[in-house]
């Protein structure tokens, strides 16, 4: 069924068929004018490769580690909020594809399944990531079930203490479960898989939050609840107060300028996200990818840099690597896979990311992901 499909796009063009739209929307969709959202891919687009030759390149490897943790490529599953909405129990198909595949899925704190549901439907650890609420007794809560089920990273989150705005989530009226309106309804009647998956399973809203955050039992309108739950007061203070409650390893996500970068190196988190939330926060901020290279320079010795934000192929994998990130994380890109074909869609977007980097390494001379970098640019930061 998945034969055809050649690449992200081919998955993206099947997931907008069969999710319904407020959930395929809200993956797909930037906040304000998107101008940061499209960014994101076109600052890729702009990057350029050099062509190597004539370089024995049959024996390659693009295994790499992610703060210690052996990873079959330098990717991880982004943390995506309502991932069991594009595909029921979307978060456990998506944590056993990154389980088969080797590589760490990120549980988001708005996820459908909760960490309990997660950690018994896998069989190695995953990471968990960390909105932090006002009522902290409830982030310490969190952070005790992350270690209650084994979570082997803790990926908090500073770019998200307020939501910014999302046009398609207003119009489309987004709520989880959908509410049965006319528009629902008619919506919904064409994406009869959805709904009979939806019908077999008791996952149906957010997992990990409902039923615990004060105040919350109807999830109907997501901004109005997050502006009420979610700590506007978050600062570089409260990050000694979740190190002195998790002491595993701890990856600080949405940094996307450099002084902010040399403050979280300076706390001592294991590693740094540069991200801008794949262009759904600040619309206006730069591409992340363009800020990636001058935050490797000022603390790529000091804390590993991972990055996140317009990945949707191998080649921007491997821009990213020579760029200085240690590793990757994708958002959309496994989320088409998921509403596209559940655990198996999932399974191939890492394979055709997986593929698409192997060769992409391969054609621009390369054998081993370790030795890549500067050099494999057209016009590295330091000359361009
Ligand atoms: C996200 N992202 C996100 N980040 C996070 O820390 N917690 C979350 O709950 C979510 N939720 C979420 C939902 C959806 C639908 C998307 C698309 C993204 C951001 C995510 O972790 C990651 O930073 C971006 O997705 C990376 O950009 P790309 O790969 O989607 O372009």
């Amino acid at each position: 069924m998945l034969d055809k499909v050649t690449d992200i796009n081919d998955l993206q063009k099947r997931a907008r068929r069969r999710v319904p739209r407020m959930f395929y929307d809200y993956a797909d969709s930037g906040s304000w004018s998107e101008g940061t959202y499209r960014d994101n891919t076109d600052a890729f687009s702009r990057i350029k490769l050099r062509q190597r030759v004539a370089v024995d390149i049959d024996n390659r490897s693009v295994r790499t580690q992610m703060i210690g943790q052996d990873v079959s490529m330098p990717v991880a599953l982004a943390p995506v909020g309502m991932t069991g909405m594009q595909h029921p129990d979307g978060e456990i198909a998506a944590a056993r594809a990154a389980e088969k595949f080797g590589v760490p899925f990120t549980l988001s704190t708005m996820s459908v399944c909760s960490i309990e549901t997660v950690a018994q439907a896998t069989t190695k650890p995953f990471w968990f990531q960390l909105y932090v609420m006002r009522d902290r007794e409830f982030a310490e809560a969190l952070i005790n079930r992350a270690k209650a089920a084994k979570c082997s990273a803790l990926v908090l989150t500073l770019d998200l203490q307020i939501l910014a705005q999302r046009h398609k989530d207003i119009k489309n009226g987004l709520s989880a479960p959908p509410k049965p309106t006319l528009a629902n309804i008619l919506n919904l009647a064409f994406k009869p898989q959805w709904c009979f998956g939806m019908l077999g399973t008791t996952n149906r809203s957010f997992g990990n939050v409902v039923g615990h955050a004060k105040g919350v039992s109807d999830m109907s309108s997501l901004s109005e609840w997050t502006h009420e739950q979610f700590d506007p007061t978050l600062n570089w203070e409260s990050i000694a107060w979740i190190k002195k409650r998790w002491d595993g390893p701890l990856i600080l996500k949405g940094i996307n300028d450099v002084e902010d970068a040399r403050i979280a190196a300076d706390i001592g988190a294991d590693a740094i996200i540069v991200s801008n939330h794949g262009g759904r926060q600040l619309d206006g901020a730069a591409a992340s990818i363009d800020m990636l290279a001058p935050i490797v320079d000022a603390v790529g010795d000091r804390i590993e840099v991972h990055f996140d934000s317009g990945i949707r192929s191998g080649q921007d994998i491997f821009k990213a690597i020579a760029l200085g990130a240690k590793s990757t994380y994708i958002g959309r890109a496994f989320i088409y896979g998921l509403g596209a074909a559940g655990e198996a869609g999932v399974t191939k977007a890492l394979d055709i990311l997986h593929k698409e980097l192997d060769l992409t390494m391969a054609l621009c001379g390369e054998t081993d992901i370790a030795n890549v970098g500067h050099h494999n640019l057209l016009n590295p930061p330091s000359t361009a």
